[in-house]
């Protein structure tokens, strides 16, 4: 391939696919111009969690959203559109989900937000404490055999480094169309005691948030008849 682009970097730890079907001109165009301008630098990865989202843009930030597996990126317009006084960081390793989303920008893209074409892990365990408002992880995939569960990006460990970088009263929001996997986020986030889950019932948890807007995925799970469970928590404040 003729492009600037390196797609054979090797990804960390991330499970699955990273490259589609060979792509169009205007998706490696976008690779090529957009990516570099608005990635989280790598150089800041270093995983030691003093990493703040202030150094990341470049400039003192205030409400943070973080979206873990954005897919074509829908959600991630939809609220950069709904907040446009915040910042946005999105993490999604698929090569076609991230030209997806960077397509759709403006021109010249909008300056608050920044994105990761690889494993969200590395930049939330990156971050310092207490450094994101909004957290979302979306029709996560749902490894449905039992030797594949470790690899949910719901389980006891990630939920830890969820509530070490949410600040106090800050919101996580997990949906799914799989009900066996919308039992386990919720046994798992319940079972840490950093996270009040924002419902009284099960039941109230199959209606979408306000103002929600559906992917086209959440859309295809509906029109093949299934549901979607939409689950919010609050991260509980620190004791001082
Ligand atoms: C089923 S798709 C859902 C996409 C999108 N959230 C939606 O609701 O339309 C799950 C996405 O999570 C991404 N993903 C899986 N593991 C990830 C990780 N460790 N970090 C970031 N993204 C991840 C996958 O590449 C995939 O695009």
């Amino acid at each position: 391939m003729a492009d600037t682009l390196d797609t054979d970097k090797k990804v960390k730890r991330v499970y699955g696919r990273r490259m589609g079907r060979p792509m169009h001109r205007a998706r490696l165009d976008v690779l090529n111009d957009i990516l570099p301008q608005r990635k989280v630098d790598e150089a800041l990865l270093s995983e030691q969690k003093n990493l703040s989202v202030s150094k990341i843009f470049g400039w003192d930030v205030s409400r943070v959203h973080f979206e873990i597996g954005f897919g074509s990126g829908e959600h991630l317009h939809y609220i950069m559109k709904q907040f446009p006084d915040d910042v946005f960081i999105g993490a999604e390793p698929y090569i076609n989900g991230m030209t997806s989303f960077l397509k759709e920008c403006s021109a010249p893209p909008e300056e608050n937000f920044r994105v990761h074409m690889d494993d969200a892990l590395m930049v939330l365990n990156s971050l310092e404490d207490a450094s994101v408002d909004f957290l979302y992880i979306l029709n996560p995939d749902p490894w449905p055999k039992s030797r594949h569960r470790k690899r949910r990006i719901v389980n006891e460990a990630n939920l830890s480094v969820y509530a070490r970088v949410l600040k106090d009263n800050g919101i996580m929001l997990q949906t799914t169309d799989v009900d066996e996997l919308a039992d386990w986020m919720l046994m798992q986030s319940l079972q840490c005691k950093d996270f009040e889950w924002l419902a009284e019932s099960f039941e109230d948890c199959k209606s979408a948030p306000n103002g929600w807007m559906a992917t086209r995925y959440e859309n295809k799970g509906k029109d093949a008849g299934r549901t979607q469970t939409y689950l919010s928590y609050r991260r509980l404040p620190r004791c001082i």
